[in-house]
């Protein structure tokens, strides 16, 4: 049985006053969730107020971004070894806003995920595709190839050490969410791809879903039997929405 996984992706909102109250909101919902695992993803500057708002909570400590390189000259950059002295224990790769707005290319992702990995935290891998795809029938082609640039760079058996995220361009921040069916076939194609490569990795993998999860939505998503938790974002700037969701991961596992 793989326990429940939600993590509250914040982006790029709020200040540090908000940070310690959603920090301390999600550090209590994490105490409270025996059977899942709660994490936030605050913007890189909020993580020791995060930490300072968490010490001694089961809160997992996330990070939006990580350098595709090791220490040195690349000004503006954060490299893993930094978040895993900073406590993170895990960070995104391949987000659908770092693909697109950004211009992160499957190769960088997964250059990415390497340094991630060699840090010793665990890559947040984020898989999904465009309306314009979807709508094409190419959803299966993307998520596939966005899965295999990673398995490619670093081997099918990292992904024991990883997450994965299925997160459908067209329903985050949209408010449109995959409908429970349309994200547990997604979520089995992926487990299934895996499983080509290894049966037990394959079953023990988590898979999260993100786009526009919400208290009211989300048990019936973490009910399909290829969900195991979500990645959270607007709902995770909401303290009861954000426990209301974890509460459902709760019950779920
Ligand atoms: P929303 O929950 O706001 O749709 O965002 C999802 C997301 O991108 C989390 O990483």
């Amino acid at each position: 049985m793989r326990r429940k996984l939600v993590l509250g992706n914040w982006k790029m909102n709020g200040s540090r006053v908000d940070a310690h109250s959603w920090a301390a909101a999600a550090a209590a919902v994490a105490a409270a969730t025996a059977n899942a695992d709660v994490g936030v993803i605050p913007p890189v500057v909020f993580l020791d107020v995060v930490r300072a708002a968490s010490d001694s909570s089961p809160l997992w400590l996330g990070a939006q971004n990580v350098a595709a390189y090791d220490n040195g000259a690349y000004t503006g950059e954060v490299s893993a070894r930094m978040l895993a002295e900073s406590g993170v224990r895990c960070v995104l790769v391949g987000h659908s806003e770092r693909r697109q707005v950004f211009g992160e290319s499957d190769v960088v992702v997964a250059e990415k995920y390497v340094r991630a990995l060699a840090a010793g935290l665990t890559p947040v891998l984020c898989l999904g595709e465009t309306l314009e795809e979807r709508e094409r029938g190419a959803t299966d082609a993307v998520v596939l190839r966005q899965l295999q640039a990673v398995i490619d760079a670093a081997g099918a058996a990292s992904l024991s050490d990883a997450v994965l995220a299925y997160e459908p361009v067209w329903a985050i921040g949209t408010g449109r969410t995959a409908s429970p069916a349309q994200a547990q076939e997604v979520h089995a194609l992926i487990r299934s791809a895996i499983a080509k490569h290894d049966a037990m990795l394959s079953s023990l993998v988590r898979i999260l879903y993100g786009g526009s999860v919400k208290g009211s939505n989300a048990a019936e998503l973490f009910a399909q039997s290829d969900v195991d938790g979500g990645l959270i974002g607007g709902a995770s700037l909401v303290p009861a929405d954000f426990d209301a969701i974890c509460r459902a991961a709760n019950q779920d596992g």
